[in-house]
């Protein structure tokens, strides 16, 4: 079975439907066909200004999380990437090969440093593509098994840090001898990039967009159906795909689309002549459907502290082995001497 791995950062109290429909989703489906690595990146999350108790209960309401959407940890691997430092070793590694301004061109890092207040810019912010790079290279398939590949699941927006990852593991191949797999990204098409519900041509993001833009995965009813009723659109009544001049409900075309299987020309027909109103109270109803078991199985696991503690004790080991394994062919690669006997 090919791999699969992908990342997620702690940084918010709920995920929201953008990583759900970007990446989560595919989570879920791809562990069926895939030998899956999820992981919830702390190491990430600290790259910006944090409070450790705010970290320490995010992390858990994460996991939590990816359970109540259906990962299995008996079929995928579930970890927190602290709980294995190879992450950081290879980061070291892959950092020594990666340029200056090469780094420098990430956009993600551009649009967050330029954001970061009194505290400035970290340099882990400056190499957070790295350590993505670090994380998806560490699960590379073993030397002898067929069909070596890694596929990682994600939004519209990484698909810059995955060109980044591909690019370092030819360059560490080149250098060094054959040894990583370079990875494909796995973006979904029509739910990529899921907008902010009032400034629908923005991302919708946990850190730039406003309560009100967001639709969090954790949130009750009441308020995510306020959300989709008030989300913005335009001073016209009908229901089509327009990218360019109908953004908002464009966006909300797609969630609907993604959420409920029904293709998007079919939606236009179903509300042709309806006006916004019946549209977005049956969107409304479709997403309040899809989260509401989500958050009511979280709330239940956040109880059973003993269960996320086996869960992540048997994470941690499964990806410890791989990850440690990666880790002796890479120090021997590089020419690091060995421990001795
Ligand atoms: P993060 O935590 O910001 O987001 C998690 C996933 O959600 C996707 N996503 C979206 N997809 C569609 N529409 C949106 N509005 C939207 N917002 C977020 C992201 O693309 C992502 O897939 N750098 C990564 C975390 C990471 C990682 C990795 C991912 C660390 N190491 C290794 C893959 C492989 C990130 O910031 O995700």
């Amino acid at each position: 079975r090919p791999r699969v791995f992908s990342g997620i950062q702690p940084t918010a109290d709920s995920f929201h439907l953008g990583n759900y429909l970007g990446a989560l989703r595919q989570w879920v489906a791809m562990q069926d066909t895939h030998d899956a690595f999820y992981c919830v990146v702390d190491l990430h999350a600290i790259t910006i200004e944090h409070d450790p108790a705010v970290l320490r209960r995010r992390t858990k309401v994460a996991i939590a999380q990816l359970l109540a959407m259906g990962v299995d940890p008996d079929r995928a691997t579930l970890f927190v990437q602290s709980h294995v430092p190879e992450h950081a070793e290879l980061a070291w590694v892959l950092g020594c090969l990666t340029g200056f301004g090469e780094a420098g061109r990430m956009t993600q890092f551009k649009d967050k440093s330029s954001k970061q207040g009194t505290g400035g810019t970290s340099v882990g912010l400056f190499t957070y593509p790295i350590l993505q790079a670090a994380d998806i290279l560490l699960y590379t398939p073993d030397p002898g098994a067929e069909g070596r590949a890694i596929r990682v699941p994600v939004g519209e927006d990484q698909r810059q840090h995955l060109e980044l990852t591909r690019t370092l593991a030819q360059r560490f191949n080149h250098r060094f001898g054959e040894t990583f797999v370079p990875p494909e990204a796995h973006i979904p098409p029509g739910a990529a990039k899921i907008t902010d519900l009032q400034e629908p041509d923005a991302k919708m993001s946990k850190s730039a967009s406003s309560p009100q833009g967001i639709i969090d995965v954790l949130e009750e009813p009441g308020p995510m159906r306020k959300k989709i009723m008030r989300a913005v659109t335009d001073t016209g009544t009908e229901v089509v795909y327009d990218e360019e001049k109908k953004a908002g409900v464009t966006n909300l075309l797609r969630i609907f689309s993604a959420l409920d299987g029904t293709s998007v020309p079919d939606l236009e027909r179903r509300y042709e002549g309806s006006g916004y109103g019946q549209f977005k109270k049956d969107l409304a109803q479709v997403v309040v459907d899809t989260f509401t078991p989500i958050r009511e199985r979280t709330l239940k696991l956040l109880d059973d502290e003993e269960q996320l503690d086996r869960v992540l004790a048997q994470g941690a080991e499964r990806a410890s082995g791989v990850a440690a394994r990666t880790m002796e062919i890479v120090r021997e690669r590089v020419g690091f001497v060995g421990r001795g006997r």
